[in-house]
């Protein structure tokens, strides 16, 4: 099953708040969003975002140009008709982030969480990777978090990479300056634990 069939399935077939990345606020994201888009006219691309309350807090937080791509079209209108009216403030992608044509250098803050850990093929990484250099803005910023060191060997069903702070900045690069790095323990819906890392990038 490709990518698509498989997150289409995954979305069609649970509830929002009964998947393992679940949490009611991505409270590290917004946090760092936040820290990172001082300015509400910020361009900020969700990658990933899937049916998270990010864009709500966003929104909440009176951001003005956000976009949340993911591959999964449910996903997208389970998100969009949850907000109703303010879906109509944000621009909708639905891609894989790997094969989709970003627009350059537009981007003020790239956010992913839990998504380029399912990239457990390199020219997928290496697509990904080409991906933030051409559509972030120089002096823009990454925010990437994915499973840690002691986090689980899959996700959804899915084989997954899992990361320290070194590893995955490794995978960008030079031109990627790492400003910060956390962990954090993610209590799931079903009351275990998971180990993220965050990774947060400015690009030079
Ligand atoms: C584990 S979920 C995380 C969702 C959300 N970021 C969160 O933290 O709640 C992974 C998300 O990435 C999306 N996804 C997986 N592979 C993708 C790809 N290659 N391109 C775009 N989206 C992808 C899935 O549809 C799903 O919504």
């Amino acid at each position: 099953m490709d990518a698509k069939a498989h997150w289409e399935k995954v979305y069609a077939t649970k509830a929002p708040e009964a998947v393992s990345w679940y949490r009611p606020h991505l409270e590290t994201s917004l946090a760092l969003i936040e820290r990172a888009a001082d300015a509400r006219s910020a361009s900020i691309i969700d990658i990933g975002g899937g049916e998270s309350t990010l864009v709500d807090d966003l929104l909440a937080r009176s951001y003005e140009n956000i976009t949340v791509l993911d591959v999964s079209q449910t996903a997208i209108d389970v998100t969009k008709k949850r907000l109703g009216l303010a879906a109509e403030q944000i621009r909708w992608v639905v891609a894989d982030v790997t094969v989709a044509e970003l627009e350059p250098g537009v981007y003020d803050v790239w956010h992913d969480r839990a998504v380029f850990h399912f990239l457990t093929a390199m020219e997928q990484r290496i697509a990904y990777v080409r991906n933030v250099a051409r559509s972030v803005k120089r002096g823009g910023h990454v925010i990437v978090s994915t499973f840690g060191p002691e986090g689980p060997a899959k996700c959804s069903g899915l084989d997954v990479m899992r990361y320290d702070a070194d590893s995955l900045h490794d995978q960008f690069g030079a031109r990627f300056r790492l400003v910060e790095s956390s962990k954090e323990l993610h209590r799931t819906p079903f009351d275990t634990t998971q180990q993220f890392l965050y990774c947060y990038c400015k690009v030079e």
